[in-house]
């Protein structure tokens, strides 16, 4: 048929249930012409996969990732793998002409990054980068108001992105699970895998970060790995804060730590300007919280005579995304999140009109990263090259 989109997903564990929820939920909420077909998924154990395929609907499985990244049957391939697969993945995949859907970060560093887009733009191929804060109503929300020019001129941005679960010394690193605490295969720590998020919604809403200094500290040095068995050195950071300078002037605080206990995925941002300002924190996800200093009348900005913090329910009809659910005062998920960016590139895909963020602007976000792994290193202030 020729509206079906043929879906050969690479991972199967968190990711890929997100994901393979989006492609299932897609056409009962959005009105969009393609339909996802569940065609393969690949991962290493052929027992373990079979029993995901079975659970999700996927119609074969494969034991290695190309069958599925180059398969005739399959029109977009979705890179839910570690970090360190997406590049061989992208390649292969966009070298055989699949659209393709990444998992954050796009890569292990810049250079791989500018390799795949280099690949995707070359092959012609859709693609997008599963940066799914962005499709939080809420954040979108915050979006929307930036852009009508409430906040005014910006003067700080501020993202804390704080979890707990590798406090014990018992935590291994590498194998299932604890992957993100082997250097080889995630490329850094909290960086990649926390701030990357933090850094794409900030750019998103308060443009280019033009310089970062930053600290990183890793507290456990070594660790058991779960593969070897052995105790190695640990690679990553388990910590990172930085200083950033945006390219408008504004100032930005960014933390984050896999230390902070109690905190399981406290991810905040604020943002501060002459007219308003905006807070978010994701473990209350149905709220935005905005500040008006100055209201429109005639036209004109006028200073509000009853300023004060607002708790924006977001979930009235006019809301991003909200008119697709339920009724007013009602809520969505954390998994709505990868069903709102689904129907976001589908759309894109339709219009003709590439949705964002694609692989070059995900390549912004890992220049960030690079530059404040960079500066943590040598201690100095680290222009990121970003757009
Ligand atoms: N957007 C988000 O909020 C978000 C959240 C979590 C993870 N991620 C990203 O998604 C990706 C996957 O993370 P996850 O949490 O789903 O990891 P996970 O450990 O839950 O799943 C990884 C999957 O990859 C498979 N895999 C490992 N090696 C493979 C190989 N050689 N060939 C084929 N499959 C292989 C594993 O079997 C597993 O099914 C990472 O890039 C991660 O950074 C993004």
């Amino acid at each position: 048929m020729a509206n079906e989109l043929r879906i050969g997903m690479i991972g199967y564990g968190f990711m890929g249930r997100a994901h393979s929820n989006a492609y299932k939920r897609l056409n009962d909420f959005f009105p969009v012409e393609h339909r996802p077909v569940l065609k393969a998924v690949a991962a290493r154990d052929r027992g373990k996969v079979q029993s995901f395929a079975d659970n999700w609907g996927y119609e074969r499985v494969e034991t290695d990732w190309r069958a599925v990244a180059t398969a005739d049957d399959v029109d977009l391939v979705d890179v839910c793998a570690p970090n360190h697969l997406h590049l061989d993945i992208v390649l292969a995949a966009a070298e055989a002409g699949k659209m393709l859907c990444c998992e954050k970060p796009l890569a292990m560093n810049v250079r791989e990054a500018e390799a795949m887009v280099e690949a995707v733009e070359k092959a012609g191929v859709p693609n997008m980068v599963w940066y799914n804060y962005r499709r939080v109503p809420a954040i979108s929300l915050a979006k929307q108001i930036v852009d009508e020019e409430r906040i005014g001129q910006p003067f700080h941005y501020r993202a804390t992105y704080l979890q707990d679960w590798t406090i014990s010394t018992n935590v291994p690193q590498g194998g299932p699970g604890t992957w993100r605490l082997d250097i080889d295969v995630a490329g850094s720590g909290v960086t990649g895998d926390l701030l990357a998020h933090s850094i794409d919604t900030a750019m998103w809403l308060n443009g280019p970060i033009e310089r970062v200094v930053a600290r990183t500290r890793t507290f456990v040095k070594e660790r058991v790995h779960a593969v070897t068995g052995k105790v190695q050195p640990v690679g990553i950071d388990d910590a990172c804060m930085f200083l950033a300078e945006f390219a408008n002037g504004s100032m930005g605080t960014f933390e984050s730590s896999r230390y902070a206990r109690g905190r399981k995925n406290y991810n905040t941002l604020e943002l501060n300007g002459a007219d308003g300002s905006v807070f978010f924190d994701l473990e209350d996800p149905e709220h935005l919280h905005f500040f008006e200093y100055t209201q429109k009348q005639s036209g004109k900005k006028v200073e509000d005579h009853l300023p004060g913090w607002r708790k924006i329910h977001v979930s009235n009809h006019e809301h991003p995304y909200m008119d697709m659910y339920w009724v007013p005062g009602t809520t969505i998920g954390y998994e709505h999140t990868f069903v709102n960016a689904l129907a976001d590139f589908v759309a894109g895909v339709e219009s003709g009109n590439p949705t964002q963020p694609d692989f070059r602007c995900a390549l912004q976000t890992q220049k960030v990263c690079d530059a404040a792994l960079e500066s943590a290193r040598s201690g100095r202030w680290v222009d990121t090259g970003a757009e």
